[in-house]
Parts: C-alpha cells; structure tokens; sequence
C-alpha cells in the first residue's frame, strides 16, 4: 500500500494525513474484495524496515492500527471477514498486540474473505523464522517443509501481487510466498487504488498465461477431438 506520503505531499498534509486516507482506501478495498469474490487479501502495512522513520509517523501509524481495529473490527465480523496479523509480534507494543490478538479471535469463526495485515513484517524475517523453528526441532529444511513453517502457511500463495504508487520492486513483501506471483504495477497513489483499478488489475491478472515453468501447450486446454472424419477447413456456408 504505496503512495500515502505522496498523496498528502501533493495537498500540503502531513503524513500522517496521507495514512488515515490510505485507511479508507483499504476499508474501501476490502469492500470490494468482498463483492468480486476475492477469497484472500494480503497487505503490507507495516515492515521491518519502517521502524526508521520518523519516530512521530511510527506512532502516528500505530495508533492508526489501534484506531482502526477499535472502530471496524465488528463490521469487519458481521461481513464475513478472518483477519490475520502476520509479523513479528515481540517489537509491537502491548496495546497493538492486544488489539490485533482480539481481532483475530473474533473474527476467527468466519470463512468468507481471509484478510491477513502484514505488521512488522518482512519477507526475510519469514523465511529465517521459518527456517530456525524447523532447525530448532531437528526437522529437515525442504522447500514444503519451510512452507509449512512460514507466517503465511495458512493461505495458498498469491496469484496476483499488486503494488501501487509506481515503484517497481517487491520491497521485501512475501519474497518466498510470490514465486509465482503475476506481479501488477499500478501508479495510482494508494489512497487513490479504487474499485476501477482494483478491477483493471484483476483484468490484467486475467489475460496473462501462467505456465509454472511448463511451456505453453502443455497448459492450453485440450482441444474436443473432431467428430468428422474430414478435416473441416472451410466454414459451414462454404459447403
Ligand atoms: C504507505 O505509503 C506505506 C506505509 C508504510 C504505511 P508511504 O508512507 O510509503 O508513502 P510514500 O511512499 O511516502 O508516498
Ligand atoms: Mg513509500
């Protein structure tokens, strides 16, 4: 979720500003995920590395997250909404671990769309947490293995990874989890990713051909046998 400090530099705002409309966005975003069906959404709203900025917008944003949680946790149950907090939780302060651990509980029973925010999170801290658990009980590292073991084992990884605000990189966001991502690179600012661009990226997401290191035929449907002896080259007036 890219852009918020943009957007609000663009209108003379503080920061902080930017955040809070970034909120709407996601509130908003998460509406529409309900109404297409998506099944899972993952965010990145905190990483690693954004404990280095200013410490005012650190707190700014936790307070937004405490905030949030408070005001739409209930409405986030009633649509149907799971949310998972994916991160390292030993940095978070007692009252964000709180609030998230209470988001979590009661929303637990729910199935329709799996929201997991990424909080304090980072794709390296993942996979090396993954990697010393199973080190930890002797277990072999084998690629499932290490699946299993990852913060985001309880979801099937991303078929479409989308990044805003017009930066093309993955910023350390769910590095082992995107192998096969269609990434999609949208410059709309985050507190400005709407319905119409959430849908022109699943448009794009539509027409790219995933082959998993196969080559083309072998994914492309088989084509029906022909019922006609003949080869039918021309079309049906010609005959
Ligand atoms: C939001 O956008 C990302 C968060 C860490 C919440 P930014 O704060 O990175 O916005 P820009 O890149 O300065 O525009
Ligand atoms: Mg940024």
């Amino acid at each position: 979720m890219d852009g918020n400090g943009r957007w609000a530099k663009q209108r003379y705002l503080p920061r902080l500003a930017g955040h809070r409309q970034g909120l709407e966005s996601l509130s908003e975003c998460v509406k529409n995920c309900l109404l297409r069906g998506v099944r899972v959404l993952t965010v990145f709203a905190f990483s690693s590395e954004n404990w280095s900025r200013p410490p005012e917008e650190v707190s700014g944003l936790m307070d937004l997250v405490v905030n949030a949680l408070m005001r739409e946790a209930a409405a986030l149950k009633e649509q149907g909404v799971r949310m998972f907090f994916i991160g390292d939780r030993a940095a978070l302060s007692h009252q964000v671990t709180s609030v998230i651990a209470q988001a979590e509980v009661m929303t637990a029973a729910n199935q329709r769309l799996i929201f997991n925010v990424c909080l304090n999170y980072g794709g390296r801290w993942d996979i090396t947490q993954a990697a010393s658990r199973l080190a930890s009980s002797n277990m072999a590292i084998t690629p499932e293995s290490l699946d299993g073991a990852m913060a985001m084992a309880h979801v099937p990884d991303p078929d479409l990874f989308i990044r805003t605000g017009g930066e093309q990189r993955l910023s350390n966001f769910l590095l082992w989890q995107a192998a096969y991502s269609e990434l999609y690179f949208s410059n709309k600012l985050w507190p400005e990713f709407d319905a119409a661009e959430l849908d022109a990226a699943i448009a794009a997401y539509s027409g790219r051909e995933r082959r998993f290191g196969k080559i083309s035929e072998q994914i492309k449907p088989v084509q029906p046998p022909s019922t006609s002896s003949t080869l039918q080259k021309a079309p049906p007036y010609a005959s």
